[in-house]
């Protein structure tokens, strides 16, 4: 198929790919009544919340074109949307891709596409290049917004098309979204990190931070919140910094004074928060909110200054308990989460030794640990005092008992009290169980059915499970 060059595309982004949506569309309804079937998708994603929300986006895009929704072993265009920030995710997509290239030749015509944080590196694209031939496109973080047009140049070329950009030129509003639930949501408040924790890639494959414009964020949730959503995430990889460096842009805070004046939300949390830009301001505004959850995720990596330093978080371990302290004091209710990493270059038995003990101090409330990961490009790979691979498996067992007992005796507080729950879904194993989400993020489980899905309701808990309770919804008028 040949693209028609001879038209006039739309010069502005949004309606340009409004314009390939429909182009791919007319090539599917062809397709369509060549199989006698609708095309169908499956859009899988690795990694984090921000992640997730760009599938939300991909998946709006495939949808507008008319794919249908699938598990991946039906599906006729499998979509990966990669993370890379350890060895072990990429090590899962060459896993699956191994997979998918006996489904491509028992079923030609699937498409496969990769996109995300995995394929902003070279060395990735040049081995997808090398053995991974059957996969269809690739594109990266930068230019998701383009996904149509992408789709459309591989559709008329019919070969391996790459399209990955080294940093983003725009943000393009007002394109297809989809939402996974229809009581919450996530906005993206910003993009990108400048922040180059030095075992960390996210700087390099999510480009420098950008942040969106405040009125293009709060007319999205007011639209959200016209459509009956009442939790909202705001999204960033450090939404401390969110507007820093750009004229006329209000700080996080005052974002989030102006969100909580929305009619409509109920519930609002963020995520990430960097420590080293958390402000008094913030501080202030959680302790006067009545819609901020009172949850906070606050990683702080290591519980050692030296490996801190090494790291460049630019906190110590004593202003790190400082905040967590001021914190306490302002919102004593809050439940704090965090990451902690092991094993990272030059940590000795004693720096891990700082790491439990901050933990324990700490007392937090859920704990994502993990191994260091070694990521060719970030400073820390070249530092030479790698820790052996036994020593940290070691350590991160060590830790998981730590935190994992830490997390229980923080959970346990809460035993016996009736709070306030958002219902979230049914429990796919089991239809009689509703699983609901606390103010402060944690989850439990009750009796109940899809009645109360999207609602506030009051729940007892009753028992603690060290990461989620059991409980038992109250009704009204009890
Ligand atoms: N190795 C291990 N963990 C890492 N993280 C980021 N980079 C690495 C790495 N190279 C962890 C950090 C971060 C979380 C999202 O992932 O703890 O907060
Ligand atoms: Fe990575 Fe540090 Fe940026 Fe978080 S703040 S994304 S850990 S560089």
């Amino acid at each position: 198929m040949n693209m028609d060059k001879s038209v006039n595309i739309p010069e502005d982004e949004t309606k340009r790919q409004f314009y390939f949506m429909e182009k791919c569309k007319e090539w599917l309804d062809c397709e369509r009544q060549k199989l006698g079937r609708p095309l169908r998708m499956s859009v899988q994603t690795l990694g984090c919340q921000m992640n997730a929300r760009d599938s939300e986006k991909i998946t709006a895009v495939l949808e507008q074109i008319g794919y249908e929704n699938t598990e991946e072993k039906a599906a006729d265009l499998v979509l990966y949307n990669t993370c890379t920030v350890r060895e072990n995710a990429n090590l899962k997509v060459y896993g699956r891709l191994g997979y998918l290239k006996k489904q491509k030749e028992k079923n030609p015509h699937m498409k496969i596409i990769l996109c995300g944080c995995m394929m902003q590196e070279e060395t990735v694209i040049e081995k997808i290049k090398k053995s991974y031939r059957f996969v269809d496109l690739i594109f990266g973080t930068h230019n998701i917004y383009k996904l149509a047009e992408l789709l459309y140049t591989q559709i008329c070329s019919e070969t391996l098309t790459i399209d990955v950009w080294k940093e983003a030129d725009q943000i393009v509003e007002n394109l297809p979204s989809e939402r996974k639930y229809f009581f919450k949501a996530g906005v993206n408040i910003m993009y990108g990190c400048n922040n180059f924790c030095s075992y960390c890639i996210v700087p390099y494959v999510r480009g420098r931070e950008r942040s969106r414009k405040l009125q293009d964020i709060l007319a999205e949730i007011r639209k959200l919140a016209s459509e009956g959503v009442v939790e909202i995430m705001l999204l960033g990889q450090n939404v401390n910094s969110y507007g820093k460096g750009e004229e006329g842009y209000p700080s996080f805070a005052s974002l989030l004074k102006e969100t909580e004046k929305i009619e409509g939300i109920r519930r609002i949390r963020f995520m990430t928060s960097h420590p080293k830009d958390l402000s008094e301001e913030l501080i202030e505004v959680l302790k006067n909110s009545k819609k901020i959850c009172s949850h906070l995720h606050l990683p702080m990596q290591s519980g050692s200054t030296k490996v801190l330093a090494a790291m460049n978080r630019k906190y110590t371990r004593e202003q790190y308990l400082t905040l967590v302290r001021k914190i306490k004091e302002a919102v004593p209710e809050i439940s704090l989460t965090t990451d902690i990493i092991v094993g990272f270059p030059g940590e000795t038995e004693a720096d891990f030794e700082e790491t439990l003990s901050l933990a324990e101090e700490v007392c937090f409330d859920g704990a994502y640990t993990f191994i260091y990961s070694r990521r060719t490009g970030t400073p820390a790979a070249d530092m030479k005092e790698q820790v052996p691979e036994e020593v940290k498996k070691e350590r991160f067992h060590k830790l998981l008992k730590v935190t994992q007992h830490v997390t229980r005796m923080a959970m346990e507080k809460k035993i016996g009290q009736t709070v306030t729950a958002l219902a979230e879904e049914i429990n796919e194993k089991d239809d009689r169980w509703v699983s609901c989400r606390l103010s402060g993020n944690a989850i439990v489980h009750c009796e109940g059915d899809a009645t109360v899905t999207g609602q506030f309701i009051e729940v007892k808990l009753t028992e603690n499970k060290g990461f989620y309770y059991m409980g038992e919804i109250v009704p009204h008028n009890a």
